[in-house]
C-alpha cells in the first residue's frame, strides 16, 4: 500500500475575514454543459419566508454566507466562501468555530430544541441552506426553489426532531451546489439527545468532527473548481476541518470521532495505518444498537461514520488516518483528472501525548434504533441511476426544479421500499485517449431529503463486479442512513416512511456534480 506522504505539519492562522470577493465557476472541463450554465432557476426568489415562529428560540443566529480568507499556505491567503454565525438567542457554547478554518460553524441541539437561523446572503450569487439529514418542513429544506438573491435573507425555524447524531448543513442553490460547497460552504448540525447521555460515550474534548474534503489548489493558493460532470471534481489535497496536512495531538485516552465526508465527489476508504480494526457507533442518522467493528470504512459523499476509539495505550506513538487504494466500477475515474477515485492518500497524522485523564468505558449497548419492518412495505418504487453523456438522469428523467411525476408522489404515513439500480450506464464520451469505448460506471451515493431510512438489502449484477470487494468491504450498512453508496451494477433497497411534512423534497446523487448536473428530482410528500 502505498500512500501520499504529508511531510509538513503546519497550524494555520486565520489572517482576517476580508470582504474580498472571488470568482468561483471556473469549470475547466469542455464537457460540462450543466454546469457551465448560469445559475437562473426561472423562479422568482422567495426573499423572506416568515413561517409561524415560536415565540422564543433555544437557539437563534444569524448565518452570514459570505466571502472571506484562510491562510492554508505560508505565503498567501486562499480566497473562499464560508459560513459564519452571530448567535442572537441560547447558549453561546452551543455555536462552535472552528480556529482557522474555512469549514463551519459547528452547531449543537438538543433534541427537542427549537431552532431559528437567518441566512444572509453576502455572496455574488443566490444561494440557500440545507441541513442535511433533518427531519423538518418542506420550507426549511433548502429546496433551491428557495434560494435568495445576493443581498436577501431566508429565515429557518424548526424544532429539532432528529435523534442524537451527526448532520450537517451547505448550501443547496440550483446548479451550483458543488461550486457553493467546494468554496467552503459547509457546517455541522450535532443533535444530542438523552439515549446518547445514557451511552457514556466520550464528550467534550474527546469528541471531535473530522470533516475529510479534498481540493485542487493552483499556485497563487487559490482552489480551482475543475472537473467535468461526469466524475466530479476530485482534489489532490486533502483536507481534515479545513486543514491542509492535518495533524492533530490526542491525549491517550478514549474518543468519539465523528467523521463526515464533506467533499464534493471524492470517496474515501478509510483504515488506520498500524492496521487496527474500528469500531462504529453511529452513521447518518445517529447512534447503532450496538457497535460494529470494520477493517476499512467506504465512506462517500455526503455520509457521515461515528467511531469510539481506545488510544489509552498510544503514549508517545504516531497514527495516521489513511485512505486506502481500491477500484470498483470498472471506468472510475480514468479520464482527465490526474487524482481518480481510488487513489490512496495520507488523511491525518494523530500524535499522542500527555497522561491517560479519563476512562469512557467501552460501548456494548448504544440506542433502540425502532427499525422499521420489511414485511410493513407498502409497495417497491424502482429508481434507476444514469449517467448519459454529460448529464445525470433519475428514471430517464434530469431535475426540473419544481416538477414532479405521477410516480414520485408518495403518501404521508406509508412505509416503502426504494430501490436504487445502479445500471453502471453512461457512454464513455470523453475522448481523453481511454480507449474504452464502452460503459462508464460510476458509483453513485444516492440521498433522500427530509428522512432517514434502513438500508435492507444490497444486489450486485456480476457482469459489473469488477474490483466491487474493494469498496464493499467497507461499507458500514447498520443504523438509519440519508445517504446510500450505489456502485456501478448494485441494485440496493432501503426501507422510507415519509412521515409529518407535506411538500416537495429533494433526491439526489450526492456526487455534487452529478446533482447539479442533473441527478437529482423532487419527490412530493401529500396528506
Ligand atoms: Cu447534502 Cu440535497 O444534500
Ligand atoms: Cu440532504
Ligand atoms: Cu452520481
Amino acid at each position: 500500500m502505498k500512500h501520499k506522504t504529508l511531510t509538513r505539519r503546519d497550524f494555520l492562522k486565520l489572517a482576517g475575514l476580508g470582504a474580498g470577493s472571488i470568482a468561483f465557476g471556473g469549470i475547466i472541463s469542455a464537457c460540462a454543459p450543466y454546469l457551465q450554465t448560469p445559475a437562473s432557476t426561472g423562479v422568482a426568489p422567495v426573499s423572506t419566508f416568515a413561517p409561524t415562529l415560536p415565540a422564543s428560540a433555544d437557539l437563534e443566529i444569524v448565518m452570514h454566507a459570505a466571502a472571506g480568507q484562510v491562510n492554508l499556505f505560508p505565503d498567501k491567503p486562499t480566497n473562499v466562501w464560508h459560513y459564519q454565525a452571530e448567535i442572537k438567542q441560547g447558549d453561546p457554547a452551543s455555536v462552535q468555530t472552528l480556529p482557522n478554518s474555512y469549514l463551519g460553524p459547528l452547531l449543537h441541539l438538543q433534541r427537542g430544541q427549537n431552532f431559528r437561523a437567518r441566512l444572509v446572503n453576502e455572496l455574488t450569487e443566490e444561494t440557500i441552506i440545507h441541513w442535511h439529514g433533518l427531519h423538518v418542513p418542506a420550507e426549511m429544506d433548502g429546496h433551491p426553489r428557495y434560494a435568495v438573491a445576493s443581498g436577501a435573507t431566508y429565515d429557518y425555524s424548526f424544532r429539532v426532531l432528529n435523534r442524537a447524531g451527526t448532520y450537517w448543513f451547505h448550501p443547496h442553490p440550483h446548479q451550483r451546489t458543488g461550486a457553493q460547497a467546494y468554496a467552503g460552504m459547509a457546517g455541522l448540525f450535532i443533535v444530542h439527545d438523552d439515549e446518547e447521555a445514557a451511552a457514556q460515550l466520550p464528550t467534550g474534548e474527546f469528541d471531535l468532527p473530522l470533516v475529510i474534503q479534498d481540493r485542487i489548489f493552483d499556485a497563487n493558493r487559490q482552489l480551482v473548481y475543475a472537473g467535468d460532470s461526469m466524475n466530479g471534481v476530485l482534489g489532490d489535497t486533502i483536507l481534515v476541518n479545513g486543514q491542509r496536512n492535518a495533524s492533530l495531538t490526542f491525549k491517550p485516552a478514549q474518543y468519539r470521532l465523528r467523521l463526515l465526508n464533506g467533499s464534493n465527489a471524492r470517496i474515501y476508504k478509510l483504515a488506520w495505518n498500524d492496521n487496527a480494526p474500528f469500531t462504529v457507533i453511529a452513521t447518518d442518522g445517529g447512534l447503532l444498537e450496538k457497535p460494529v467493528e470494520r477493517n476499512a470504512i467506504t465512506l462517500a459523499p455526503g455520509e457521515r461514520v461515528e467511531l469510539w476509539a481506545d488510544f489509552s495505550n498510544h503514549t508517545g506513538r504516531e497514527l495516521h488516518l489513511v485512505s486506502q487504494q481500491f477500484s470498483a466500477g470498472g471506468g472510475m475515474g480514468m479520464m482527465g483528472s490526474g487524482y481518480p477515485q481510488g487513489t490512496p492518500f495520507n488523511i491525518l497524522a494523530i500524535r499522542f501525548e500527555g497522561d491517560v485523564t479519563r476512562l469512557f468505558p467501552h460501548p456494548s449497548l448504544l440506542s433502540n434504533p425502532n427499525f422499521y419492518l420489511p414485511e410493513d412495505s407498502l409497495r417497491t418504487r424502482r429508481i434507476e441511476v444514469a449517467m448519459q453523456g454529460m448529464a445525470g438522469f433519475i428514471n430517464g428523467r434530469t431535475f426540473v426544479m419544481e416538477e414532479v411525476a405521477p410516480d414520485e408522489r408518495v403518501r404521508l404515513g406509508d412505509l416503502e421500499t426504494w430501490e436504487f439500480v445502479n445500471l453502471g450506464g453512461g457512454m464513455g464520451m470523453m475522448g481523453g485517449g481511454m480507449g474504452m469505448g464502452g460503459m462508464m460506471s460510476q458509483p453513485h451515493p444516492m440521498h433522500i431529503h427530509g428522512v432517514q431510512f434502513q438500508v435492507i438489502e444490497r444486489n450486485l449484477d456480476t457482469r459489473q463486479s469488477n474490483g466491487y470487494e474493494s469498496l464493499s468491504d467497507g461499507f458500514v450498512n447498520d443504523g438509519w442512513k440519508d445517504t446510500v453508496l450505489v456502485l456501478p451494477g448494485e441494485t440496493v433497497r432501503v426501507l422510507v416512511k415519509f412521515e409529518d411534512f407535506a411538500g416537495m423534497f429533494l433526491y439526489h446523487c450526492h456526487n455534487l456534480e452529478h446533482e447539479d448536473g442533473g441527478m437529482m428530482r423532487n419527490y412530493e410528500a401529500q396528506a
